[in-house]
């Protein structure tokens, strides 16, 4: 186990990080010759809930997979809790709960037996008060005898959640533990994902709703094409790569931005009607005033205006783009 050094985030000084999940220069090569990986490098703090984004195929799915001990990777290693996930497989396996993207469970068993049959295969002994907590706490227990096949789409998501959390892991993987279910749910699972984090759970989770992260993940790390373009603080990314945005209507469109005007971050619309001031740091926060009076001085008349700041989406975008 590693430790780091201190870190500060707003204004709370946290202990020492302990590194659960260590995965160093990993690539993967397919069969196929595609390229999914190209060295990644990442280190996950024990307790935290991780949030990794990308577009389709940036290669998350494959990077969980590996570091699950699914799929091999070309190079590179990957250690969990100390053990390497290839020579201490069943060791650094037991450690690890995954929820996959894609469904998969015999549909003809039980809830009840789909789940403590999960614990088994991690040589836990059987214990039925934590398996009839684990549906409780994902509102299977009323279909705990229901078959498999039985059950809705979100009720066969949140029975991979109970699967995975069987033999009481302490690292969670949820590739897109969300798609599909309806927005009550969803805020149900954010609240169960939270509380396993409180008892000492470390989560990692993929997404394509971006509020999800915002809304949950102390981390983000975004990939792109095989490779984690960053990793950051959710409060630090936000803070360094968001923008506050100030638009104004104009009374008449102009054709251009005015000379008089070129000291200011400013951008105008195509159509000449909205002239929109971004601004990030303080000082550009200061000079929105001079600006206002100078469009005052200079006769442009303003008929409307919002302020919008950019959400963990808009920065997304951006950095998946560029
Ligand atoms: N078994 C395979 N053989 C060859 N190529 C594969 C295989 N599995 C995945 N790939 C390719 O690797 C790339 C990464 O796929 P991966 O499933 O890791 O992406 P992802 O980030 O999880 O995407 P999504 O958001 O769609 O789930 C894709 O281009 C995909 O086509
Ligand atoms: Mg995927």
């Amino acid at each position: 186990m590693r430790v780091h050094g201190q870190s500060e985030t707003d204004g709370m000084t946290y202990s020492y990080m302990q590194t659960i999940l260590k995965i160093d220069n990993l690539s993967k090569v397919y069969a196929s010759g595609f390229q999914a990986l190209k060295s990644v490098n990442l280190d996950i703090h024990k307790g935290e809930i991780f949030a990794l984004l990308g577009p389709n195929g940036a290669g998350k799915t494959t990077l969980i997979s590996i570091v699950c001990g699914i799929a091999n990777a070309s190079t590179g290693s990957v250690m969990v809790d100390g053990y390497d996930i290839r020579r201490n497989y069943r060791a650094a396996r037991s450690l690890i709960g995954l929820v996959p993207q894609e469904l998969t469970t015999d549909a003809f068993a039980s809830v009840w037996a789909t789940v403590s049959f999960s614990r088994g295969l991690f040589n836990k002994p059987p214990d039925p008060d934590h398996i009839e907590k684990v549906l409780k706490s994902l509102s299977l227990w009323d279909k705990r005898r229901n078959k498999v096949i039985t059950l809705s789409g979100g009720m066969k998501r949140r029975l991979l959640i109970a699967k995975a959390l069987a033999h009481e892991p302490r690292i969670l993987f949820l590739d897109e533990p969300t798609a599909g279910v309806d927005v009550d749910l969803r805020r149900d699972m954010w609240k169960l994902v939270r509380g396993l984090r409180e008892s000492g759970v470390t989560v990692i989770l993929t997404t394509h709703y971006i509020n999800e992260a915002e809304e949950m993940a102390d981390r983000i790390g975004v990939m792109r094409a095989g490779e984690l373009i960053l990793v950051k603080d959710k409060v630090e990314l936000m803070q360094d790569l968001g923008k506050k945005r100030l638009s104004l209507l104009l009374q008449d469109p102009l054709r251009q931005i005015p000379k008089e005007l070129s000291m200011y971050p400013l951008e105008l619309s195509p159509d000449g009607s909205e002239l929109t001031y971004t601004y990030d740091t303080q000082a550009e926060r200061m000079s929105i005033v001079g600006f206002i009076n100078r469009l005052g001085d200079m006769g442009i008349e303003v008929r409307d205006l919002r302020t919008t700041q950019s959400s963990l989406e808009d920065i997304f975008v951006n950095l998946v783009k560029e």
